[in-house]
């Protein structure tokens, strides 16, 4: 895998599976000109995610997988994988993919799979934690700040190393749907700067 020839830039592919308001911030980040990574495919293994039609209107193509149609997970994997294989990319960013990955898949990529985590790890996360659940438990917690983390992806959930957190303020009239809201529009700062983090540190060229 290299960064792509033409442009300097890192390759992404970027895995969704529902609203993709982070592939959006992504797909924004990557319209600017000195943004040193580009979106080369969108993947989400729900059919009419809202995400895929984002991905069409930015004329990226998109593939679906739908999880459903696999006896196991592992050939779901194999489906992602080779839907994957195809388009060569340097890093894989989970952006809303509610699909917990096999160990067997994440060795295939090493150190090229982030992902996207609604509270500061490594508080609030692991199996179960997603969604508002995490907000809940933020709430429930006591907490005073919150807010997103990017991270590398290891066989064991939201375990990986820390690449990027920024933190909001937890307000005390917060319900899990107004925190969520505020944590959410740091990620869609966070996760491109994450981004451009990893592309820089690993000398990819900008364009
Ligand atoms: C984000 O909050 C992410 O952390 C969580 O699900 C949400 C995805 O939102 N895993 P979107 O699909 O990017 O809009």
């Amino acid at each position: 895998m290299a960064p792509d020839r033409l442009s300097g830039k890192m390759k992404l592919a970027v895995l969704i599976s529902g609203s993709g308001s982070n592939l959006q911030a992504i797909l924004d980040a990557s319209a600017k000109t000195d943004f040193p990574a580009q979106i080369d495919v969108v993947i989400s293994n729900v059919p009419d995610a809202f995400g895929l039609t984002r991905a069409k209107q930015a004329g990226i193509p998109t593939i679906s997988i739908d999880h459903k149609e696999f006896p196991d997970r592992h050939s779901f994997e194999n489906a992602l994988q080779s839907a994957l294989s195809t388009y060569e990319v340097d890093l894989i960013c989970l952006a809303g993919f509610m699909r917990i990955l096999t160990s067997e898949f994440i060795a295939q990529w090493p150190d090229k799979i982030i992902n996207t985590h609604p509270a500061l790890l490594p508080k609030f996360g692991g199996p179960g934690m997603y969604g508002n659940h995490v907000h809940k438990a933020v709430l429930a917690a006591g907490e005073t700040q919150s807010g997103p983390t990017i991270h590398y992806v290891i066989p064991e959930v939201d375990k990986g190393e820390i690449i990027a957190q920024s933190r909001v303020e937890v307000k005390e009239n917060d319900t899990a749907e107004t925190l969520a809201k505020r944590v959410l529009e740091q990620e869609h700062i966070l996760y491109p700067e994450a981004i451009k983090l990893i592309a820089e540190k690993r000398g990819f060229k900008t364009a």
